[in-house]
């Protein structure tokens, strides 16, 4: 063989081989999340068990922290220097920020095949696309609005079931605190504390209110007499946490509840995921309720976008995490471990316990008055400047003796300064 046919030769075999290893791509997903927590780390196990019995293979980048800061920190940072993780965990409007930039890649054939405009409602869908093409997939519908309770430190002063308003909910802690009791357990990380604002702007206002003031941000809402009642009932449950509260973990909060150090938690339904995983039962070991509002619902939803990455294989990778994440499978065992319940429409709720059961019916009770609205402390309802900007107001006024007609007018203040 001559010089020009053998170098002919060895580039076809060369070519043939890269065909091959295209055919057989591996389907890769380098999957960035901030799921760490004992409930947390069992759920998101379950998605990369699926992913790799489908022949995938999974890249772990967890960033402890929850409610996400710092994976969205991290985020920012590998964007910036070219290297986007495949597959991202990003909520609400953040999604839309990342899809206006040019990060996300389409879905849309994948979208077309498992049929997602049937099986995902509306209202979800819109939350997942980006100019009428999906960028991303949800996991779930956590619900934000509740009360996670002892219910033998309950017992301890002669309380049966959560409070169904926020005068017997300061009734029973003062009962409780009487008693020796620390009556709500609460980490002092920002996020938690607009966890709390959250379901109080809902339970003091009402959806509508609610509506106006942390979705709309109606500068009349912000600044009304409302919104200071608000912040009177906050620096009440300021009275209610123990003195070691900054700084501390939802999930070591969660952990005070089943260990007797505290009676209640305002948590979302990620918290009963941590009382699954270890064991305890709903109804008997602990309690769930909603927090005190009118047919209110606070829901956030967790989903995952792809960026855009080179490679067939993690090309491959995004498309087979995607679809077996909507499928009706994963929704099941995903949410029974997550806590929450499924995005998807129709998957059987017979194996979910009395919580997750609760929450679907709220659910649709809730969307009936217009109860239905989006978190804003889990970045569903605004996006990123705006939520901070909120916050920050909150955090500051749960750590200081800021009064509740100043905590107003920085808010007001706040607001604008964000919107410009
Ligand atoms: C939420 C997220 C939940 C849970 C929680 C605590 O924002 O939606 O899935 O992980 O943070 O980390």
């Amino acid at each position: 063989m001559n010089l020009r046919k053998t170098i002919l030769a060895t580039s076809v075999a060369i070519s043939a081989l890269a065909t091959a290893s295209f055919a057989h791509a591996e389907p890769t997903a380098e999957v960035l999340h901030w799921w760490t927590s004992g409930g947390e780390a069992k759920a998101v196990a379950a998605l990369k068990e699926d992913f790799e019995a489908h022949g995938g293979k999974w890249v772990d980048s967890p960033v402890a922290g929850g409610g996400g800061d710092a994976a969205m920190t991290v985020l920012r940072s590998r964007v910036l220097s070219g290297d986007a993780p495949a597959a991202v965990q990003l909520k609400g409007p953040a999604i839309q920020d990342w899809a206006e930039q040019g990060a996300l890649a389409d879905l849309n054939d994948v979208a077309e095949k498992e049929g997602w405009d049937k099986v995902l409602p509306p209202a979800i869908q819109a939350v997942m696309k980006y100019e009428g093409d999906y960028v991303a997939v949800p996991v779930n519908i956590h619900r934000v609005d509740w009360i996670w309770a002892n219910p033998e430190l309950l017992a301890k002063v002669g309380a049966t079931a959560v409070p169904t308003t926020w005068d017997e909910f300061n009734t029973l802690a003062d009962k409780l605190k009487a008693a020796g009791i620390t009556p709500v357990a609460h980490g002092g990380q920002p996020w938690q504390d607009a966890t709390i604002f959250e379901t109080v702007v809902l339970g003091v206002g009402g959806p509508e209110f609610f509506q106006k003031a942390l979705v709309d941000l109606d500068e009349d809402a912000l600044k009304s007499d409302t919104m200071k009642a608000v912040f009177d009932q906050m620096r009440k449950i300021r009275g209610y946490v123990d003195p070691d509260f900054s700084g501390r973990d939802w999930n070591l909060a969660t952990a005070m509840i089943m260990n007797g150090d505290a009676a209640m938690q305002i948590m979302g339904d990620w918290a009963k995921g941590e009382f699954l995983a270890a064991g305890k039962v709903p109804g008997k070991d602990f309690l769930c309720a909603p927090t005190p509002s009118e047919h209110g619902y606070l829901f956030n939803t967790d989903s995952f976008a792809m960026f855009k990455v080179s490679g067939d294989d993690k090309i491959e990778g995004q498309k087979l995490l995607a679809e077996l994440i909507v499928g009706e499978k994963f929704q099941e065992t995903f949410n029974l471990l997550k806590g929450s319940i499924p995005a998807r429409l129709g998957v059987p709720m017979d194996k979910f316990d009395e919580c997750a059961v609760k929450s679907e019916a709220d659910l649709k009770a809730a969307q009936d008055v217009g109860g239905f609205l989006p978190s804003m402390a889990h970045g569903m309802a605004l996006r990123g400047h705006l939520s901070g900007a909120i916050v920050d107001v909150v955090t500051a006024h749960f750590n200081s003796d800021m009064s509740s007609d100043e905590a107003v007018e920085r808010l007001v203040e706040a607001i604008e300064l964000a919107k410009d």
